[in-house]
C-alpha cells in the first residue's frame, strides 16, 4: 500500500536571499519522493515563484494574505529587494504580524487532512514567532538558515549582546561574551545596522524579541557543511540546547536558477564558456558582488586599476556604483578608467559583464582560479563546491563574519577590503590578487586548502550504499526527529482519549 506522503510546510522571509535557499531546500526534499511540500509566502512572491519551478515539480504554493498598505509600506511591497533600505525593518515587523493568520492557515491544513498534522514546519531565521505557533499546534518546527553556522552565530550573539556598546577596547576590537571561540571582531566588521544599534532602535528591538524564540524550536537546519563550520554549529547547540542539522550545500541547479527569473544575463553561458576555453587552466579571476550589492565610484575605479595592473585574466560583473540606480545602464566611460574597456578588449584579458553572469558555469570551469566576492553564503558554497579560493570583500549582513571564518579558520580566503565605504588602493588589491593566484607558498597553500574543502563537500553530500556523508545523515536525522516528535504527540493525544 502506498504510504500517505507527509506534509512539510516551508515559509521563508520575503526576500530573494531567503526565498532562493528555501526553494533549493524544497526541491532537494522533493527529490526524496517521500514528502508533500507546501511552500507559503505572500501573494506577489508566490506569483513570481510559480514560474521558477520545474514543470514536473509537485511543490504546492500557498498564499498567505498580506497587504503592504496595512503596514505603512508602499503599495504592493512584498519583497525586501524592491524596498528602500529603511523599509526593510518595517517589512520584518510586518511579517511578525502574520502570526495569527499563519496559525489559522496551519489549522486549515490540519482540518483538510482530517486532523492529520503536517510532519514539520520549516521557518525563517527572522520568523522566531513561528516556533511558538508550531508548539501550540503540536507540530515539529525547525529554523532553516541559508547563512552558515559561524556567520549566523556571530550575528545572533551580537544582536543579543551588543558587545561593541559595552566593551571599549582601545583598538576597536571586541569579543563576543557567549562566543569567545570566534575571537576578536573589529568595529569595521559590523554592518551599519549593527554598529549603530544601541538596544532601542527598531532592529535591536525586533531581534531582541524574536531571536530568543528559537529556543522553542526543535532545532536548526543549516545550509552548510559540518566539517568546516563546526564552531558556529556548536555555538547554537550550546546556546539553545537544541540539535543542529548541517545539510548543505543545497544549491539551485543551473536550470532551476535560470527559471528562478534571473534578469537578462549580460552574457550567455555559451559565450562565457567559449571565452574561458581560450584561457589557460587556473588563470582567470572571477569578480562579482552578487545581485544586491555594488561598490562606491572610487572603489570601482581602484578595482579596475588593480585588475589592469595585476595583468590577470578576469571576468568582472559590474553594476552602477553607489549613488546611482543599481538597475540603470552601466556607463563605462564615466565609472571606469579612461579607455579601460577598449584596452582589455584588445588585449583579450578581461570580460566586463553588465548585471549578471552565469556564475556556476564560470566557477566550474577549469580556467577559473579565484573568486573576488562579497562572500554571501550562497556564493561561498558555490565557490568552494568547485574548489575555487576566495578574495573576500564583505558588503553587508553576516558577510563580514563569513570572510572571518574563511580567512582565520578554513584558510581558503584573503580579505581584500571591508564594506562600501572603506578606502581601497589598487596596488594593495593587485598584491592580494597576486598572492592568491600566483605560485608563492601562500597562494599554493590557499589553493590546496580550497581543493581539500571541495573534497569535504563532495563527501558530505555522498549517498552511496554503505556510506552516507555528514550532510545526508543530518537530513535523515532531521526527519527522524520530526517523526519521533509526531509519535510522542500522538501518544499523548491517544492517552487523553482513553
Ligand atoms: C524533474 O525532472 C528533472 C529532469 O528530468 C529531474 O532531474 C527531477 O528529478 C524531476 N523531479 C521530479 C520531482 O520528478
Ligand atoms: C490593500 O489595502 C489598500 C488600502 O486599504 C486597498 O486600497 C488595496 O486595494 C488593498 N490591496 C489589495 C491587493 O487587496
Amino acid at each position: 500500500m502506498a504510504e500517505k506522503r507527509e506534509n512539510v510546510v516551508m515559509f521563508p522571509f520575503m526576500a530573494q536571499g531567503h526565498i532562493i535557499p528555501f526553494l533549493a531546500l524544497a526541491l532537494h526534499i522533493e527529490k526524496t519522493g517521500k514528502y508533500k511540500i507546501t511552500f507559503v509566502n505572500t501573494p506577489l512572491n508566490i506569483k513570481k515563484l510559480r514560474s521558477s519551478l520545474p514543470p514536473n515539480s509537485s511543490i504546492q504554493f500557498l498564499e498567505i494574505p498580506f497587504n503592504s498598505s496595512d503596514h505603512g509600506l508602499p503599495p504592493n511591497t512584498e519583497n525586501c529587494d524592491v524596498v528602500p533600505y529603511h523599509f526593510v525593518v518595517r517589512l520584518l515587523e510586518a511579517s511578525a504580524s502574520l502570526r495569527t493568520v499563519f496559525k489559522q492557515l496551519i489549522e486549515d491544513i490540519i482540518q483538510e487532512e482530517d486532523g492529520h498534522r503536517p510532519l514539520c514546519i520549516i521557518g525563517d531565521i527572522f520568523f522566531g514567532w513561528m516556533a511558538g505557533v508550531a508548539q501550540e499546534l503540536g507540530v515539529f518546527h525547525a529554523v532553516f538558515s541559508g547563512a552558515g553556522g559561524f556567520g549566523l552565530a556571530c550575528y545572533y550573539s551580537i544582536w543579543l549582546n551588543l558587545p561593541h556598546k559595552e566593551i571599549k577596547l582601545a583598538d576597536n576590537h571586541f569579543l563576543l561574551p557567549d562566543f569567545q571561540e570566534a575571537s576578536k571582531i573589529h568595529l569595521t566588521q559590523l554592518p551599519l545596522t549593527m554598529s549603530e544599534a544601541d538596544g532601542t532602535d527598531s532592529w535591536s528591538v525586533f531581534h531582541g524579541k524574536y531571536l530568543p524564540e528559537w529556543s522553542k524550536s526543535g532545532g536548526i537546519l543549516f545550509n552548510t557543511v559540518e566539517e568546516f563550520d563546526h564552531i558556529g554549529l556548536m555555538y547554537f547547540m550550546r546556546k539553545l540546547g537544541r540539535p543542529v542539522w548541517p545539510v548543505g550545500p543545497i544549491l539551485l541547479s543551473i536550470e532551476n536558477r535560470a527559471r528562478a527569473g534571473k534578469e537578462a544575463a549580460g552574457i550567455t553561458p555559451e559565450f562565457c564558456k567559449a571565452w574561458l576555453d581560450t584561457k589557460p587552466q587556473n588563470s582567470v579571476l572571477y569578480v562579482s558582488f552578487g545581485s544586491m550589492n555594488t561598490i562606491s565610484p572610487s572603489q570601482m575605479m581602484q578595482l579596475a586599476k588593480a585588475l589592469e595592473v595585476s595583468g590577470k585574466n578576469f571576468i568582472w560583473v559590474v553594476r552602477p556604483p553607489l549613488g546611482f540606480d543599481i538597475n540603470s545602464e552601466f556607463k563605462a566611460n564615466e565609472w571606469l578608467p579612461e579607455g579601460f574597456e577598449e584596452r582589455i578588449r584588445e588585449s583579450k584579458k578581461g570580460l566586463v559583464v553588465h548585471k549578471w553572469a552565469p556564475q556556476l558555469e564560470i566557477l566550474s570551469h577549469k580556467s577559473t582560479s579565484a573568486f573576488l566576492s562579497h562572500c554571501g553564503w550562497n556564493s561561498v558554497l558555490e565557490s568552494l563546491s568547485y574548489g575555487v579560493p576566495l578574495l573576500g570583500w564583505a558588503m553587508a549582513a553576516e558577510q563580514f563574519f563569513n570572510v572571518k571564518l574563511l580567512v582565520e579558520e578554513v584558510g581558503v580566503c584573503v580579505e581584500v577590503a571591508r564594506g562600501k565605504a572603506c578606502e581601497v588602493n589598487h596596488e594593495d588589491v593587485a598584491a592580494k590578487i597576486e598572492l592568491v593566484m600566483s605560485d608563492c607558498e601562500k597562494g599554493k597553500e590557499i589553493r590546496r586548502k580550497a581543493s581539500q574543502v571541495r573534497e569535504m563537500i563532495k563527501n558530505a553530500m555522498k549517498d552511496e550504499k554503505g556510506f552516507k556523508g555528514s550532510s545526508v545523515k543530518a537530513m535523515d536525522n532531521f526527519f527522524n526527529a520530526a517523526r519521533t516528535m509526531r509519535g510522542q504527540a500522538q501518544k499523548q493525544q491517544n492517552g487523553r482519549c482513553t
